[in-house]
């Protein structure tokens, strides 16, 4: 009997009255009421710290979601060890039903929790309900479902035998913990990267960003109630100097499971470079980090599609994935009809509170955000090679608001069209028509990042050699559509370069990573 494939699971469209919408606001309310402490859980147990941090909305500071306990030092190691024990128990347990724990948690996500974890990424995360809905809901499932497929194909593999001889082999876990770190802009992305390598039999040391603690608490509490053993993923928020630190100095370190800044990243490899004499096994570093994502239209572009992706692209939750629109080339002939299509649609745009469904952006995630991508603003304001056509201002009075801003750049290499500034500022190239190819070169060379890039054109001879041009210039190419968006199962995710290690988000390659394969040769 063959096995159904995994469906990705369906994006519900929070309709007037629909249920929901009752539902989804059913749980705001339950949440805005109620504060809460979020304990780390080591072994399964709760472990109070009393060191405590802050769960607060990013469209309004002054309001406290929850309080969290952070991990000093002396937690790591022992959430160090919790995953030690636990090994052998969840090593031995038939992958069949390592497995089944995460499908039920995906079915536990989809009919009893969903609103609950959409509320909390609207108000711990600033999502829209939409963005929510496409995050912490349907690709949080889709990597639970879309993974144990892959495990289970993974696991059948086996190698020829022969007459006399038999070969097999074994995907062992790895031999040690893995280290998972998990970023503030995406709640699927954070109940990934420790399921991931826990899904393959391993056990793992779980830092969420001390900027979003609250949804992947939830799924901490949904992974248990599914089923996972005590240990198997132990929950520890914190500083990184604290948890990083202790973590990448283990000899028992296995694994690294990365979702966050090239800076970090680079500073965790780091460390494990100069820590690798000491060691048991190599870690596997996966990492998938920054990204200073394109859209490149040719001369044959359709406007309003191009026009969609820029606007979507750049900024859909204030800008904050990885994947967002950051810079744009749009060739001359095109740029009249462009910017005032683009004008009209960023000057549409309504920001404000997520807890208001008609708004299409909230506020950035937290100060040290709105510091840093204001700062860009300021730069681009007080610079003559650049002119703000839309935006530019801002204001933190009660959240961190950033208006969609569109900077254009005369000089191709100028600041905010090649670092990554992770919010709602798009910088736009115009390049003479018959530049075509030239620019084609920039912007391949001017960013360190390989991310997501889309390019828009109708001329299929502009699309072949644009795919020749950039071949590595993007992991997640998109061809006349927006950068961000991909769906698990249909576009794996990640890329190269500065942008990380591309070991594909919800792929047969990423769990690949997490095991340590024994050849067997068996002669008789
Ligand atoms: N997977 C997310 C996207 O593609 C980051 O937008």
């Amino acid at each position: 009997m063959s096995v159904p494939a995994p469906q990705n699971e369906n994006i519900l469209g929070y309709g007037p009255g629909s249920p929901e919408k009752k539902e989804v606001k059913a749980a705001l309310q339950e949440l805005m009421a109620e504060q809460f402490e979020i304990p780390l859980i080591i072994g399964g147990r709760e472990v109070k710290t009393g060191n405590l941090g802050k769960v607060v909305c990013p469209h309004d500071h002054g309001k406290v979601l929850a309080t969290y306990h952070k991990a000093g030092k002396e937690e790591v190691q022992l959430a160090i060890e919790s995953a030690l024990s636990a090994q052998k128990m969840w090593q031995t347990l038939p992958w069949e039903q390592r497995l089944a724990i995460f499908l039920t948690a995906a079915e536990l996500i989809a009919t009893r929790y969903r609103a609950k974890l959409n509320a909390g990424a609207m108000l711990a995360g600033g999502k829209t309900v939409f963005q929510a809905e496409i995050d912490a809901a349907c690709e949080l499932i889709d990597f639970l479902r879309f993974n144990a497929g892959y495990a289970r194909e993974l696991y059948a593999k086996q190698p020829q035998s022969s007459q006399g001889v038999w070969n097999y082999t074994q995907y062992r876990a790895l031999e040690g913990f893995v280290f998972a770190v998990t970023p503030f802009n995406f709640t699927a992305i954070a109940g990934n990267l420790p399921s991931a390598p826990a899904m393959m039999g391993n056990t793992v040391v779980w830092k969420p960003a001390s900027s979003l603690v609250y949804t992947p608490y939830f799924i901490m509490r949904i992974l248990e109630e599914a089923g996972l053993p005590p240990g198997v993923i132990n929950f520890v928020p914190g500083a990184g100097s604290q948890v990083g630190d202790v973590c990448l100095a283990d000899p028992n370190l296995a694994g690294v499971h990365f979702t966050g800044s090239t800076r970090v990243f680079h500073q965790m490899w780091k460390t494990i470079g100069e820590n690798i004499a000491s060691y048991r096994s190599y870690p596997r570093i996966v990492g998938e980090t920054g990204g200073k994502d394109f859209v490149f239209a040719h001369p044959s572009a359709e406007i309003p599609s191009l026009v969609t992706a820029l606007v979507r692209g750049a900024f859909e939750y204030q800008g904050q994935k990885c994947s967002a629109a950051s810079r744009a080339y749009i060739p001359q002939s095109l740029w009249d009809r462009v910017k005032s299509l683009m004008l009209a649609q960023v000057g549409r745009i309504t920001m404000g509170s997520p807890v208001d469904f008609r708004n299409f952006m909230g506020a950035v995630i937290d100060r040290s955000a709105f510091e840093s991508i204001t700062g860009y603003i300021d730069f681009a304001k007080e610079h003559k090679d650049a002119e703000i056509i839309a935006g530019g201002n801002y204001d933190d009075t009660t959240g961190y608001f950033i208006e969609p801003t569109v900077i254009v750049a005369t000089d191709p290499e100028f600041k905010t069209m090649v670092e990554e500034i992770f919010g709602p500022v798009l910088t736009i190239f115009v390049y003479q028509d018959e530049d075509f190819v030239e620019t084609l070169e920039l912007c391949d060379k001017t960013s360190p990042y390989a991310l997501t890039g889309a390019f828009f054109a109708k001329d299929r001879n502009a699309i072949t050699l644009a795919m020749a041009k950039l071949e590595h210039a993007a992991g997640n190419f998109y061809i006349n559509d927006k950068p961000t968006g991909a769906v698990v199962g249909q576009q794996p995710f990640g890329g190269g370069r500065a942008s990380g290690t591309n070991d594909k988000a919800g792929s047969q390659a990423n769990l690949a990573r997490w095991v340590s394969v024994r050849t067997v040769k068996e002669t008789f």
